[in-house]
C-alpha cells in the first residue's frame, strides 16, 4: 500500500468514496468543491498492485493555533479492517505535530476507531466555538448527532 498526499487526479474516487458512506448515513457528504479547496488537507492509501485504486482517505483540516481536525475518514469496504485507516490518521497527526499541532479532534459516528488511536470522548461544549464555522454547511447542524472526541499530542495509542 502506497500512502502519500492526494492530487487532483485522486478526487474522483475520493468523491465516490465519501459519498457512498454518506448516503448509508455513516459519515457527513462532501462536495467536490470542499475536496478541491481542502486537497492540501488530504492523505491517501493506493493499492499499487490493484491498477492504483484508491483504498482510503483521511484529511487534518487546521483550526486555530495548535488545534486541527481529523476528518473525512473513509476506507473502501474491500479494504477495511487492515490497518489503513490507523495509518492515515498517523500520518495525518505526523504531519500535524510538525506544524506544532497540540490537540486534534474528530466529529465521528465511530468512535471505537478514534479511541484505539488515543483520542477520548469529550463534550462537544469543550470544543471551541471557531469549530462550528466549520458546520454550519452541514445539512444536520445545528442538531449535531456525531460523537467528539479528542486527542492531545504526545498521547499513547492503545
Ligand atoms: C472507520 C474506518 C475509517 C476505519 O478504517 P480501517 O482501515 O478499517 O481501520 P483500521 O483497520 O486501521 O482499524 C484500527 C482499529 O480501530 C478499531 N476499529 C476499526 N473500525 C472500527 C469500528 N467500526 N468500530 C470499532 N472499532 C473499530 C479496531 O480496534 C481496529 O483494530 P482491529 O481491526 O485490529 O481490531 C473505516 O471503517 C470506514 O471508512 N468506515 C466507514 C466510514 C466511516 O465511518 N468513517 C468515519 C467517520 S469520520
Amino acid at each position: 500500500m502506497e500512502y502519500r498526499k492526494a492530487v487532483f487526479g485522486d478526487i474522483e474516487a475520493i468523491y465516490e468514496l465519501v459519498n457512498k458512506y454518506a448516503e448509508e448515513g455513516v459519515m457527513l457528504a462532501r462536495s467536490r468543491n470542499t475536496l478541491y479547496e481542502t486537497i492540501r488537507d488530504m492523505v491517501v492509501a493506493i493499492d499499487e498492485k490493484n491498477g492504483g485504486r484508491l483504498a482510503g482517505v483521511g484529511g487534518l483540516h487546521i483550526i486555530w493555533e495548535k488545534l486541527a481536525e481529523v476528518r473525512t475518514m473513509a476506507v473502501d469496504p474491500d479494504y477495511i479492517r487492515r490497518g489503513i485507516g490507523g495509518e492515515i490518521v498517523r500520518r495525518l497527526m505526523a504531519e500535524g505535530d510538525e506544524l506544532g499541532i497540540e490537540q486534534y479532534f474528530t466529529l465521528t459516528y465511530k468512535p471505537g476507531f478514534f479511541q484505539t488511536l488515543g483520542f477520548r470522548i469529550i463534550t462537544k461544549e469543550e470544543l471551541p466555538h471557531k469549530v462550528w464555522k466549520e458546520c454550519i454547511d452541514c445539512p444536520k447542524f445545528p442538531n449535531c448527532d456525531e460523537i467528539a472526541l479528542m486527542r492531545e499530542a504526545g498521547t499513547k495509542a492503545q
